[in-house]
């Protein structure tokens, strides 16, 4: 009986928000494309087709609908059971029914005097930078749509010479359609370094392109043709551990700047530091040539608060670390930490390959309980997405984060699924390797680099705090 009534109200529901107020575009699907969409779905950014009028919007109803209840879009992929997150850009249910029964009742475009002004987006720099600098210059060239461009890693000189406090970070491609991401990090200045020149790692390589892991790996330009790199510049790159130099700070569609004011933070640069950027290109059919720039905020005076950058990972042995050809669900052994200060855990970036499947961060305090943290089930590549989180973590606290890989001819990333795989940088090799951002008191004693990193504790050393 009961149920019955429910079902029956239930049915006037529907038929009375259809029957009185029909979605519309104008209305009710454009300020939610306004908020969520077209920071990437407008001309001249990352997005393939632009939602900014109905015109350009219409043909996509359908698939819209589908991207937005299967949560592929606005990209973000945290399990909400957990959280929050204070850069959550995921849609609410309730915009998610505005869009799909948008799509079911034919787009109507509605009445143009119920559409919302034109939104607006900051162009150009977002952070009122007080340093800005040019970084790598990338010829992206006309190759068609997915072609794949190797991620390469280039070293700029900072220029600062004075150790510098910045509370903002931006990193700004010049041309953001082919642009897929930009990350940097900071690096002391090796003697001997080429800066500007675009470096990949070349590793010897079987005949479906696997790495070979016995035999090392060997320094090579991109593109060759342009850059050549002598031997000792390639003896100076392989001694500081790059490429892989950094993701402190990354440039991402829809991500723009860095910004530690909110924190009441800054992050230290050391007098002569070189930035190591690491850009990753995706042509679309017509050739650029991108300028990056980087661009800071900075204090006048050491900061109450100090943001550290830390990256932690999985064993790189591949006695440990050696995905079996067509397993669905290899767990990786888990990375791990030790907080060794009261600190607060504000970045949470999960980094795996094209065979990363979920990953989940774990903490557990000093009294026995464990909280996740983060959980991203359903991990995807294609978007290196960072979740913003303030979580108080007293010293003594262990993170865990444990992944799995999907070595199976059903991811359809996976180049070959009859391969074992090992630990490399190459993307038909994996990592398992979370960067997060803590802030802690700024503590005089925190002098170099390596008194940061002794902010945690952590079994597995790889490169250079924060890559
Ligand atoms: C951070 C950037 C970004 C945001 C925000 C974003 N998109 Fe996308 N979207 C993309 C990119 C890039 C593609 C093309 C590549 C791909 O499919 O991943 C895409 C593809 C799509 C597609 C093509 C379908 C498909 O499965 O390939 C649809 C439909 C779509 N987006 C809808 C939306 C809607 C609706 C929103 C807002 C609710 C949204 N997107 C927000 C970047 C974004």
């Amino acid at each position: 009986m009961l149920q019955s009534i429910a079902i029956g109200f239930f049915g006037c529901a529907i038929a009375f928000a259809a029957g009185t107020t029909p979605v519309t575009f104008n209305k009710d699907v454009l300020p939610v494309l306004q908020k969520n969409c077209q920071t990437c779905h407008r001309p001249g950014q990352v997005a393939p087709m632009s939602f900014l009028t109905y015109q350009s919007t219409r043909a996509w109803a359908k698939a819209m609908k589908v991207a937005v209840a299967s949560r592929k879009m606005p990209p973000w992929n945290a399990d909400p059971h957990f959280g929050p997150y204070l850069n959550d850009r995921s849609l609410k249910q309730a915009e998610i029914d505005i869009i799909s029964q948008w799509a079911d009742n034919g787009a109507p475009e509605g009445d143009a005097k119920d559409a919302p002004p034109a939104a607006t987006f900051a162009e150009g720099w977002m952070i009122q930078p007080d340093v800005v600098i040019d970084g790598p210059v990338t010829k992206v060239p006309a190759h068609p749509k997915n072609d794949v461009i190797e991620w390469s890693t280039v070293i700029i000189p900072t220029g600062f010479t004075k150790d510098t406090w910045v509370t903002s970070i931006q990193i700004k491609p010049e041309f953001p359609e082919v642009t897929h991401h930009i990350c940097t990090g900071y690096v002391p200045h090796q003697a001997g370094v080429k800066y500007g020149l675009a470096v990949w790692l070349d590793r010897p390589r079987d005949e479906e392109g696997s790495a070979i892991p016995e035999k090392g790996a060997t320094f090579a330009t991109l593109p060759q043709e342009v850059n050549r790199m002598d031997a000792d510049s390639a003896a100076v790159m392989r001694e500081s551990g790059l490429p892989g130099g950094g993701a402190q700070d990354c440039y991402l569609p829809g991500n723009l700047a860095a910004d530690y004011r909110p924190l009441n933070a800054a992050k230290l640069i050391r007098a002569g530091s070189d930035i190591v950027f690491v850009v990753h290109y995706t042509p679309n059919g017509t050739e650029f040539t991108d300028h990056a720039k980087i661009a800071f905020t900075v204090a006048k005076e050491p900061p109450q608060r100090r943001y550290v950058s830390l990256l932690i990972s999985s064993p790189l042995d591949p006695k440990q670390f050696a995905i079996p050809p067509n397993d669905a669900n290899w767990k990786a052994p888990p990375a791990e930490a030790t907080f060794q200060q009261d600190a607060e855990l504000v970045y949470m970036m999960p980094h795996m390959h094209v065979r990363g499947k979920d990953q989940t961060w774990t903490l557990e305090f000093p009294d026995g309980r464990k909280q996740v943290v983060l959980s991203v089930p359903r991990y995807d590549f294609n978007w290196q997405l960072g979740y913003e989180s303030s979580i108080r973590v007293p010293k003594g606290t262990k993170l865990r984060v444990d992944a799995h890989f999907d070595n199976s001819p059903n991811n359809k990333f996976n180049p070959n699924p009859n391969k074992t795989v090992y630990y490399g940088q190459m993307t038909w090799e994996e990592m398992m390797s979370p960067f997060f951002g803590i802030v802690v008191k700024n503590d005089p004693s925190l002098r170099t680099e390596a008194d940061e990193r002794k902010l945690i504790s952590t079994p597995i050393v790889i490169g250079r705090g924060g890559g």
